[in-house]
């Protein structure tokens, strides 16, 4: 048995088997196991590298809430920064957009392998079964009362958990997916022109807050990790590879793209390097039978606003007091309504993130005069955005809070 991860349980039986140990499949057992209702996790990776995948990380106002009504926010109490604002930096001009005047709101710069490693911890201590390194192989029956997860373990020895329901929490290279897309789901979908290329920075912090910054360039994020690590981004294209860009080349764009009259933007060691791919997807329906799927495995956001964790963590919201009903009561009213009642909140999120990626990407056209107009279009809705307190208040709700199911 591996240090730290519970042995599996000599049944073969679970009310709810998860598949997928990111935010929303282990937000989804600790919701559960706070009402009365055991589940099995199975993940095929291992622990540490759930514990150590780079991504995204910021928390919005209902994420915090989530976390810390549950039990798990202590140490993001203690460590996360607190952001009242972004700034958006127009060519080097910069707009602050007031989150606590708008909203009286804020978000944590909390990165999502650190909430993964606070929920990891609190579903051991409290003996829930996670298994790692356990790969799901397939699902059936998901459409008759008694369904059931075929699994491998790293020692290849194959074996089957009965459930009375299934949630696909798996990601966006979801199989659960394909058990509803493969029937008459459908799976909606757009791709942008543009990707972002991810570093790891050992360095002082660049500003006490987010910069956003768009320049005829291309974009430029300047987000952090803690005061001597800092998360950079910079827009480029899809097929690009890190040998692409070398440290001086980095450098120059990001002091060009981002710098500002009160803001340069701090230099030091990268020590990651990778190219992100921009999606939007939906699926609809988001159930089958008594599979369901929630988080990236339902649907993908561009990262620009960081929605990806918090749209997983308010599905989860939705979906667990369906499935608290359906085990305890057998009553499936509530269960039975979880895409309609995701959905629209699902397409809101699907919206911010297009807007912001749209807004502050610049995309290259096939003539001069065609890239012209788009920019200039692009940038007149940008300043009519950040020079107006309607625009602003409307971009510091969409950025803040969501209409978070309550749990
Ligand atoms: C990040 O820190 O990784 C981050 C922050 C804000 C975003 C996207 C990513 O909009």
């Amino acid at each position: 048995m591996n240090m730290g991860i519970h042995s599996r349980s000599e049944s073969s039986h679970t009310p709810v088997a998860i598949v997928g140990a990111g935010p929303a499949g282990l937000m989804l057992s600790h919701l559960l196991h706070l009402q009365g209702v055991e589940s099995v996790v199975i993940e095929k990776q291992s622990r540490e590298e759930v514990e150590t995948t780079v991504r995204a990380g910021i928390l919005e106002q209902g994420t915090i809430n989530l976390l810390r009504k549950t039990g798990v926010g202590e140490r993001l109490d203690r460590e996360a920064e607190i952001d009242e604002g972004i700034s958006i930096s127009i060519a080097g001009e910069s707009h602050r957009i007031d989150f606590a005047k708008y909203t009286g709101k804020h978000v944590a710069v909390y990165p999502q392998h650190e909430v993964l490693i606070d929920l990891i911890a609190k579903r051991l201590s409290d003996s829930g079964e996670v298994w790692f390194n356990t790969e799901v192989t397939s699902i059936e029956d998901h459409e008759s009362d008694n369904p059931k997860v075929h699994y491998r373990t790293a020692d290849g020895s194959e074996s089957v958990l009965s459930a009375d329901y299934v949630v696909g929490a798996d990601g966006s290279n979801s199989l659960t997916r394909k058990l509803i897309t493969g029937e008459d789901g459908r799976r909606m979908k757009h791709e942008y022109p543009f990707a972002w290329f991810g570093m790891m920075v050992h360095a002082p912090q660049t500003a006490p807050e987010l910069i956003y910054a768009t320049h005829p360039e291309g974009f430029a994020l300047i987000s952090t990790r803690s005061e001597s690590v800092q998360r950079y981004y910079l827009q480029c294209n899809p097929n690009d590879t890190p040998g692409m860009w070398p440290d001086e080349r980095i450098w120059e764009q990001l002091h060009l793209r981002a710098d500002s009259d009160s803001v340069i933007v701090s230099e030091g060691e990268i020590t990651d390097k990778a190219v992100l791919r921009f999606r939007s997807a939906v699926t609809d329906p988001m159930q089958r039978g008594r599979l369901f799927i929630a988080g990236d495995a339902a649907h993908t956001v561009p990262p620009t606003g960081a929605k990806g964790l918090n749209l997983a963590m308010a599905d989860i919201c939705a979906l667990a007091p369906g499935l608290v009903q359906a085990v305890k009561k057998s009553q499936s009213s509530l269960l039975s309504t979880y895409t309609e009642r995701a959905l629209p909140r699902v397409w809101k999120t699907q919206h911010f993130s297009y807007w912001m990626s749209s807004m502050l990407h610049s995309v290259p056209a096939e003539d001069e005069l065609t890239s012209a107009f788009h920019t200039n279009r692009r940038l007149a809705e940008l300043s009519t955005v950040v020079s107006s307190d309607a625009g602003r208040q409307l971009l510091a709700q969409q950025y803040v809070v969501w209409d978070f199911p309550a749990i």
